[in-house]
């Protein structure tokens, strides 16, 4: 898909159909548009700006087609309505079969909202149907989008347009990793997917294989993959984007390709979808990709914690005491909290031997935290309060939001076990996105830390919202394109 800049009237444009997004103030600006006097009666009749109204017509003298999306009242104007409208303009568009479309950046209160536009709109363009195999089955693939824009803005838009398609595409890199089958994107393929990444954007990668994460101790990781037939991988790509600086920011995502639960096995109806679970570990590489390509001033050390938690004759069972590469043991309450497991000893690892200053853990980790906060925000967790503090303004800002979660002490009481020095299960029912996150603070000593549950908004199992789509959504990327670049 190309996306450029059109500087011309857009009576001049001619592609298959141009979109203009009104409020509701704005509606005499309907009769200095390229539509015929019977059409701009009828639009005048019928469209009213409301929020995400639509109007469409091609009766009119000029070629392309014309959609009006309304934008609502001004006083309500924000850029995550202008993400929407631009999205809803792509699904039409889609719809229609239109592969050529022109987007006119409305510039409301002398607030040009070209980055919302392009956000929307672009990231509405993708489409996972590869397993689709009848060709009228799948929807035909938007060419070009041309973002109307005046001539005196051409050149920082440019600038601007460029980043948003970097972004766009690591966005599309992570969903297309989500989606794709267990046993395509095993731990193995994934692995080559880091190397390729590795390759292109010349950064250092380290591979630790299943044998070495015995060899090295890492008993929590290597129990959770025992079961498969998949070897787990403990990958370390390093980015060093501030050679100067010392500093550095770890990245540790969850990576289990699938997630059955182990011999806790998961239930009908949950199951299904865990292909999702190693979407930590894909926003994480995501992130490292669109680091590289930004050029972005940061040292980043991104590592993917692999495992398949398979059922099996091999698979590691309820009940086990494990040590953990910490050395602190732990008794294996249930093999479906095996996300903590694999953190655990990727978290402590990588503080003993990268020392970061910094370390932000990235997993699909309990259920509970959909229940708690739905789809709309990811649970951040930690004791990096600054930090915390940074990534919940910048996500309110772009709607990439993530909302606090506590980490009270008496919680901790839950994981205490009999035979061991903590458990891997809280209490039932009983604030288990914390007891998760408590859990996997225990091994990460005095070095700042963030946690956050992406088991919400990483994948959509229901619908698709706007511009994010069902399954894999690649969100938190946007998230961290602006944070890191601070
Ligand atoms: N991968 C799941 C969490 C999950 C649930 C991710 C729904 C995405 C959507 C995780 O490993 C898990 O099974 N968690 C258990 C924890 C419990 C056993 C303490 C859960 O949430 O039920
Ligand atoms: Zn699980
Ligand atoms: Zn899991």
């Amino acid at each position: 898909m190309k996306t450029i800049l059109f500087t011309q009237d857009p009576k001049d444009y001619k592609g298959d159909i141009i979109v203009y997004f009104l409020t509701q103030e704005q509606l005499s600006l309907i009769d200095k548009l390229p539509l015929d006097k019977n059409a701009a009666n009828i639009a005048k009749k019928d469209f009213t700006g409301e929020f995400l109204k639509t109007f469409f017509t091609h009766l009119h003298t000029i070629t392309p087609r014309i959609l009006l999306v309304g934008l609502g009242e001004e006083k309500n104007f924000n850029c995550e309505n202008v993400r929407k409208a631009s999205s809803i303009a792509i699904s039409f568009a889609k719809q229609s079969n239109l592969e050529n479309i022109a987007l006119v950046v409305p510039s409301i209160k002398q607030n040009s909202c070209f980055e919302a536009v392009a956000e929307g709109s672009i990231l509405t363009t993708y489409n996972f149907d590869k397993y689709k195999t009848e060709e009228k089955q799948k929807k035909k693939p938007i060419k070009e989008i041309s973002f109307v824009i005046q001539k005196e803005k051409a050149k920082e838009t440019e600038l601007i347009l460029k980043k948003i398609d970097v972004i766009c595409n690591s966005v599309f890199f992570v969903r297309d990793l989500v989606n794709e089958n267990a046993d395509i994107m095993n731990t193995t393929e994934f692995v080559e997917a880091a190397k390729k990444v590795a390759y292109e954007k010349k950064l250092k990668i380290t591979v630790l294989d299943q044998k070495q994460i015995k060899k090295l101790g890492l008993n929590l990781h290597y129990s959770v993959g025992q079961g498969s037939k998949y070897p787990s991988y403990l990958v370390f790509l390093e980015y060093n984007g501030n050679p100067p600086s010392r500093e550095k920011v770890a990245l540790i995502g969850k990576g289990i390709t699938f997630d059955t639960g182990g011999l806790n096995l998961k239930p009908s109806g949950i199951i299904e979808t865990m292909r999702e679970d190693m979407a930590g570990a894909a926003t994480v590489l995501g992130i490292a990709k669109m680091a590289a390509e930004l050029k972005i001033k940061k040292n980043i050390v991104a590592v993917l914690a692999l495992a398949e938690n398979a059922i099996g004759n091999e698979s590691f069972k309820p009940g086990d005491v494990l040590t953990s590469y910490s050395g602190l043991t732990v008794e294996i309450a249930n093999t479906d909290a095996e996300g903590r497991l694999v953190l655990a000893d990727a978290i402590n690892y990588t503080i003993k031997n990268y020392k970061p200053d910094l370390v932000i853990d990235f997993a699909t980790l309990t259920g509970a935290i959909v229940v708690a906060l739905g789809h709309e925000a990811a649970g951040i967790f930690g004791t990096a309060s600054q930090e915390i503090e940074k990534l919940k303004e910048i996500g309110e800002g772009i709607h990439d939001r993530v909302w606090e979660m506590p980490l009270y002490d008496e919680y901790a009481e839950d994981l205490k076990s009999e035979i061991a020095d903590i458990k891997n299960l809280g209490i039932k029912g009983s604030a288990g996105s914390i007891t998760g996150a408590l859990f996997i603070k225990k091994f990460v000593g005095e070095t700042p830390w963030i946690h956050l549950d992406i088991a919400g908004v990483a994948f959509y199992d229901d619908k698709p919202r706007f511009y994010n789509s069902k399954s894999g959504t690649g969100n938190c990327v946007r998230l961290f394109a602006k944070y890191l670049e601070d």
